[in-house]
């Protein structure tokens, strides 16, 4: 048997669910809808373009209005006060279910 061959799948291996793992650190992903029509700009954790989406969550902590409120700022695009420039209106193309869906689960990452 050669033992360094086995060895060096086993660190193959190891290596490869390492990866794997990897993909899944963050508590939470960008759902498939923003990944598509905001994932251009903005990350769950870490501004791109625009500001990360635990940054936006913040901002409206504690607000009982928080995901109404993000929603309309997505529907109309614009400025919010971020000094990142301006948003497109619906991002790249999102539709009303997926505003509110994506609404909803950026002002729940914070809480
Ligand atoms: C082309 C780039 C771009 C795309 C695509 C985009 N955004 Fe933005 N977004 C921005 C920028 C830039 C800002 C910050 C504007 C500022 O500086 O105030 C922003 C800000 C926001 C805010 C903050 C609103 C607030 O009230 O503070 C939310 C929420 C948001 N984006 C959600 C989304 C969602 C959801 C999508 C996908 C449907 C999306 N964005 C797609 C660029 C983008």
């Amino acid at each position: 048997m050669n033992g360094e061959k086995i060895n060096s799948i086993f660190v193959i291996m190891f290596a490869t669910a390492g990866l794997i793992n990897s993909n899944y650190t963050l508590a939470v992903d960008m759902p498939a809808e923003g990944q598509a029509k905001c994932g251009t700009c903005h990350a769950i954790d870490k501004n791109i373009f625009g500001p990360s989406f635990m940054a936006i969550s913040e901002k409206y902590k504690g607000d009982k209005d928080a995901a109404n409120k993000i929603a309309t700022s997505i529907t109309m695009g614009g400025s919010f006060g971020w000094l990142f420039g301006s948003m497109p209106a619906k991002g790249l193309g999102a539709n009303d279910s997926e505003i509110q869906f994506l609404s909803k689960f950026i002002a729940d990452l914070a809480k």
